[in-house]
């Protein structure tokens, strides 16, 4: 297995590290077996050599079984248009083909006086939310700006973007979709906007052909506007989230929104050819980057995903999630999740306490 590390920019460079201790702890212990290469990609390529993705990672990124991403991004360096640094986040995505991103959102019992919500509705709470990324009306053309011809204003410009999703890509993230409740608790919501959209009844259509190979996996149909609300009012409800591109991006945000901090979400990103790409839900943060104030956790869950589903070892992810857990309920926080009564570490204590944790999990070789 090649694993291609890309910290990029800000917060991603402190993170990193602490993920890659973690992953050390497995490789040197544990019989997983891995050639790890660094890569640059972001803001320091982009000053030495004028492109924040360099064709030396391209290369890695096609070789690659794995990715693991920090983040890229510097909004002083947006006005450089298709050089910006964060362009190479799309790059990469589209090099690597990736359509189907997973992101799982759980709020543990040590965890439930971080979520907004109150206690009772936020426990339990442990959810996915599969979404597909390639498509969609970010994606599809025609878009743009032009002269109206019709509607209230005619003689106006007006902005227009086109929702557009063929069967085959409604099919393949439907099959990741249904896959991903089976490896959990077997329930999928397929959220959609069936009411208004001829987009949404096509996938509705099509999810629906797709559970008849899937019947021990119990699908509902949902308004995604309604997803919205019992996301707020009862998320301990959910086990899968099927939905589109735009609906994803909402609902993804409100459901980290509820574990109380962006930095403890991580995600897992599948393509067709068996790479798999795993980046923190958050960017590079830079109002808090070169502080060692950053949580490493969002990036060190990433490790647990990738000994998943890249190296098959469930038992190995489950041991590093536990190690995170523990080192929550033991009242260890980051600056953006420390209150009265708990104790405010740096990034890389956090990452040497989950570290040790670890450690002590493991069983001895
Ligand atoms: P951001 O996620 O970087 O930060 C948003 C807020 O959350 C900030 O207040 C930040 O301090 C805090 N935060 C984020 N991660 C944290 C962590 N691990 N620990 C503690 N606090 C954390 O989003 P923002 O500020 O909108 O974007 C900054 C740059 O990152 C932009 O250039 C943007 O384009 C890029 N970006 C890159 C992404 C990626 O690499 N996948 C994703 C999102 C944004
Ligand atoms: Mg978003």
């Amino acid at each position: 297995m090649r694993v291609l590390a890309l910290a990029g920019d800000g917060i991603g460079r402190e993170i990193m590290p602490e993920a890659l201790r973690i992953f050390a702890i497995v490789q040197g212990r544990c019989g997983v077996r891995a050639e790890l290469v660094e890569g640059a990609i972001g803001t320091g390529p982009l000053m030495d050599e004028g492109n924040p993705f360099p064709a030396a990672t391209e290369t890695e990124a096609r070789n690659a079984d794995a990715v693991l991403f920090g983040a890229a991004g510097d909004p002083s360096l947006d006005h450089l248009g298709p050089k910006r640094p964060d362009s190479a986040i799309g790059a990469l995505r589209k090099l690597l083909n990736l359509y189907g991103l997973v992101r799982e959102y759980r709020i543990a019992d040590a965890q439930l006086a971080m979520s907004p919500l109150r206690p009772v509705r936020a426990r339990s709470t442990d959810f996915a939310i599969v979404r597909e990324i390639s498509g969609d009306v970010y994606a599809a053309q025609p878009k743009g700006q032009r002269i109206a011809e019709d509607g209230p204003f005619p003689g106006e410009v007006e902005g227009f973007d086109t929702m557009r999703y063929t069967e085959s890509e409604v099919r393949r993230i439907a099959h990741l979709g249904f896959r991903t409740a089976r490896a959990r608790s077997g329930r999928l919501v397929s959220a959609d906007k069936s009411n208004v959209l001829a987009t949404s009844r096509l996938w509705q259509r099509v999810v629906a052909e797709v559970a008849a190979e899937y019947p021990d996996v119990a699908l509902t149909h949902q308004l995604a506007d309604n997803t919205a609300m019992q996301l707020v009012t009862d998320p301990a409800s959910y086990d899968t989230i099927l939905t589109a591109n735009l609906f994803g991006d909402i609902l993804s945000d409100v459901a980290s929104a509820l574990t109380g901090s962006i930095g403890l979400v991580a995600s897992v990103v599948f393509n067709e050819t068996g790479q798999v790409y795993y980046e923190p839900g958050h960017g590079s943060a830079l109002d808090i980057a070169g502080q060692d104030k950053a949580n490493p956790i969002a990036m060190i869950r990433c490790v647990a995903l990738m000994l998943r589903h890249s190296f098959d070892r469930p038992d190995l992810a489950s041991t590093v999630e536990q190690a995170i857990d523990e080192v929550l309920a033991a009242g260890l926080r980051t600056a953006e999740i420390h209150v009265d009564g708990t104790t405010l570490v740096s990034c890389s204590a956090m990452g040497k306490a989950i570290a040790d944790r670890l450690e002590a999990l493991l069983p001895p070789d």
